[in-house]
């Protein structure tokens, strides 16, 4: 499973590329907002940090506006993705790209329905949105379940990107459902890093290497 950073933070994107754990960005206008910059700004440093895919959201909500924000979005650099809102304009929007080449995200999806339909339309990435999924009470990692299950059965190329992740329960869940990739906040990778166990035997191989010969 390809693991994505879910941030517009480029310190916290240098941190986690330095690992070497990370395949790919998202960000959104939320993201891009919290780091007060301007999207135009922060997408071209991330992908000078990051050699994966970059999704990058259009803003605009009718065909004609995204189709125009997508086009400046991939000038930026080859491996800018344009992420695209689940509504019916963005699915006509994600056709246009798909016949001209151009890697889509399509995000804010809640239903099995509506990732069939955006598999049909063209879309390189699903974002299904489990932890908003889980906040009102659904079972967000059934929606993953259900998405990977139907595009199996029906050969889709479409990946499925597991989307507002929120501990590492959610990515273990994807990985055993065979998700292609997640997207996670930089917190969720720390929490991952940390065991117990891995904090015990280092300090007791840290306290026998003083006892060590010379
Ligand atoms: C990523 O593509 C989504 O925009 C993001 O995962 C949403 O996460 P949130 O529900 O924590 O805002």
């Amino acid at each position: 499973m390809q693991i994505f950073i879910d941030s517009a933070d480029v310190r916290e994107i240098r941190e986690a590329a330095a690992m070497g754990v990370i395949d790919g960005c998202t960000t959104n206008p939320t993201l891009v907002a919290k780091v007060g910059r301007k999207l135009e700004d922060v997408i071209p440093e991330i992908c000078s940090i990051v050699d994966g895919p970059i999704s990058a959201e259009v803003i605009s909500t009718d065909v004609d506006g995204m189709v125009a924000e997508g086009r400046e979005l991939v000038k930026i650099h080859k491996n800018i993705v344009v992420k695209i809102p689940l509504i019916g304009d963005g699915l006509k929007a994600v056709r246009i790209f798909s016949a001209e080449g151009i890697k889509t995200n399509v995000t804010l999806c809640f239903s099995p329905m509506q990732a069939l339909l955006a598999a049909k339309a063209g879309a390189t990435y699903i974002s299904p949105f489990v932890g908003r999924l889980d906040d009102i009470q659904y079972e967000g990692m059934e929606l993953i379940e259900q998405i990977v299950t139907i595009y199996e059965n029906y050969g889709f190329n479409t990946q499925v990107l597991v989307a507002s992740v929120r501990g590492p329960m959610h990515l273990v869940q994807a990985a055993l459902m065979g998700a292609h990739c997640a997207t996670v906040p930089f917190n969720v990778i720390t929490q991952i890093l940390k065991h117990p166990l891995t904090d015990k035997g280092l300090e007791q191989f840290l306290a026998d290497a003083k006892k060590m010969k010379a």
